[in-house]
């Protein structure tokens, strides 16, 4: 009921009598009063006068449940939320919650992972107060080699978010990483669970550099955060709802074909790099050539000097520009 009177105060913007939230509640004025009292603990500022209700006064964000759990405007995804303020890792626990039966949709947010998982079996520093790390439950019924597909749809997503939330033109540096002024900040890891060849589960989760830190050393010259970049603060639950209503809306397109056509203009649109030099560094050799985009299964495209065309996987292969990072 917290998060349904916060969301009610929300959008009222105005004083919401206690008569009218028994009501539509269906609960007495002590349990009201009680909620309220509840979420004024938590950091939310809630005025209360006398013959005229309660009124939220509109401050800076109290990032939790019931601040993700009120703004959660979205179908599915995103429902239900969980929010930890400490957890090993959101990816960890998200596999756990599926095993356990957590449907298609459910989110594990937390404000600090004291064991965050990054790609190639690296750690991803994850400090408190700071940055958004999310992970999305999904069960697709399609065969496994799909599920890499996942993390170009979260990565649309992101993007879109980011600019929804922030204004700032934040691109795809395929497959894994977000990037905005040429600088990584968000990365993302799909997690998958097979049995007798079918998907249990997917879990893809992204970890977002939203307020000003220090980085460690190993990624201070090429990772960089949302509010340096744009100047002001980015409400972070803002931030992962707009990402799920984006998903939501990507997740559905790409589920309709199951081919990434439908959405390849749109992530080409985002793709840094797209139509420039780009070296791939394969384990089995580099090579650089010009980047054409991904075709229908998310594979990127690489055009080599002799004109013919290569795929390249994601695995265990990356991609950079000609100088450096992008
Ligand atoms: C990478 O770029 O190496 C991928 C990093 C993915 C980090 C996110 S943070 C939320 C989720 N939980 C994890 O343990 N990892 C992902």
């Amino acid at each position: 009921m917290k998060s349904e009177i916060l969301a009610l105060l929300r959008e009222r913007g105005d004083y919401v009598s206690g008569q009218e939230l028994c009501g539509r509640f269906n609960v007495s004025r002590t349990a009201v009063w009680k909620a309220v009292g509840q979420l004024k603990k938590e950091g939310f500022s809630i005025e209360a006068v006398q013959n005229r209700g309660y009124r939220l006064v509109q401050e800076e964000e109290v990032f939790g449940q019931h601040e993700l759990e009120s703004r959660m405007d979205t179908r599915w995804a995103g429902h239900p939320v969980t929010y930890y303020e400490v957890l090993d890792s959101t990816n960890l626990r998200a596999k756990l919650d599926a095993e356990k039966g957590a449907p298609q949709g459910a989110l594990v947010v937390a404000d600090m992972q004291t064991a965050g998982r990054g790609r190639r079996g690296r750690s991803w520093s994850s400090p408190a107060g700071t940055n958004a790390y999310f992970t999305l439950i999904l069960k697709p019924d399609f065969e496994p080699d799909k599920a890499s597909m996942l993390t170009l749809v979260m990565a649309m997503a992101v993007a879109e978010g980011i600019r929804e939330a922030c204004g700032l033109e934040a691109l795809i540096k395929w497959p894994n990483d977000i990037v905005v002024g040429g600088k990584k900040v968000c990365g993302m890891l799909t997690e998958l669970s097979v049995q007798q060849e079918y998907i249990q589960h997917v879990v893809v989760g992204a970890g977002v550099n939203v307020g000003i830190q220090e980085f460690p050393p190993e990624i201070a010259d090429t990772a960089a955060c949302l509010e340096e970049e744009c100047g002001r603060r980015v409400p972070r639950a803002q931030l992962i709802v707009h990402i799920m209503k984006a998903f939501e809306k990507y997740y559905e397109k790409f589920m309709e074909t199951l081919d990434f056509s439908v959405l390849k203009e749109a992530y080409d649109n985002r793709l840094v790099n797209c139509g420039r030099e780009v070296c791939v560094l394969d384990p089995k050799g580099e090579y650089t050539g010009i980047s054409r985009g991904i075709n229908s299964v998310g594979e990127l495209l690489v055009e080599l000097p002799d004109g013919s065309e290569r795929t390249v996987y994601a695995g265990e292969v990356s991609v950079r520009g000609i100088y450096g990072y992008v």
